[in-house]
């Protein structure tokens, strides 16, 4: 099975300036992501993967992009379709905004953080889900010591016969 997971705020932002809006302001999405995709092979753009560092341990690195990675610990691929063929697990589409509009036609599911806050400095935003898909469960979170934001944790799943 293939999904997305994404993190986005009230417009749809994920990122600016090659990094995530909320840096570490949202641990608790941080940890719900590693038990989302722990054991799973995650795909990221080259930006994405620049802006990470490093492999993600327990998770199988595909990175996307047209040139060479300089990296052992990384499987690297010239296309999206190239990465899934690669991937030996679940898969799970971790962005960023370029690899995102490309694979959502494609996956099944979005696991959506969406963050109750507007980020004006965001530059790289989340597509819109069109009408095949439906929300089927929400988790809401509000701000705490660690947690800066208010922020929903979203599954979506197209509705059934749309693709
Ligand atoms: N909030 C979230 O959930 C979240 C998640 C992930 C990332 N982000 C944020 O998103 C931003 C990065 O997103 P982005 O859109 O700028 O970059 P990106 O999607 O991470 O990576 C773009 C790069 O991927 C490669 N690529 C894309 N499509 C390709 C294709 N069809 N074939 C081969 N290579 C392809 C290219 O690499 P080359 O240039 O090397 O060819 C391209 O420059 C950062 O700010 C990051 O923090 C946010």
């Amino acid at each position: 099975m293939k999904s997305i997971v994404v993190a986005y705020d009230k417009q749809r932002g994920i990122g600016a300036a090659g990094d995530l809006l909320w840096q570490r302001d949202l641990p608790a999405d941080l940890a719900h992501f590693k038990q989302l995709t722990m054991g799973g092979s995650i795909v990221m753009g080259r930006k994405t993967y620049e802006s990470i560092g490093r492999a993600l341990p327990g998770r199988e690195n595909i990175v996307v992009s047209h040139g060479p990675i300089d990296a052992t610990d990384v499987i690297a691929v010239t296309s999206l379709e190239a990465a899934y063929a690669a991937a030996h697990g679940n898969i799970f589409v971790i962005g960023g905004g370029q690899i995102y509009e490309q694979a959502i036609a494609g996956v099944d599911v979005v696991y959506a953080t969406e963050v109750q806050q507007t980020f004006p400095e965001a530059t790289v935003f989340f597509p819109a889900l069109d009408d095949s898909w439906q929300e089927r469960a929400r988790e809401p979170h509000v701000a705490d010591d660690r947690n800066k934001y208010d922020y929903d944790f979203v599954t979506y799943a197209r509705t059934s016969g749309t693709r």
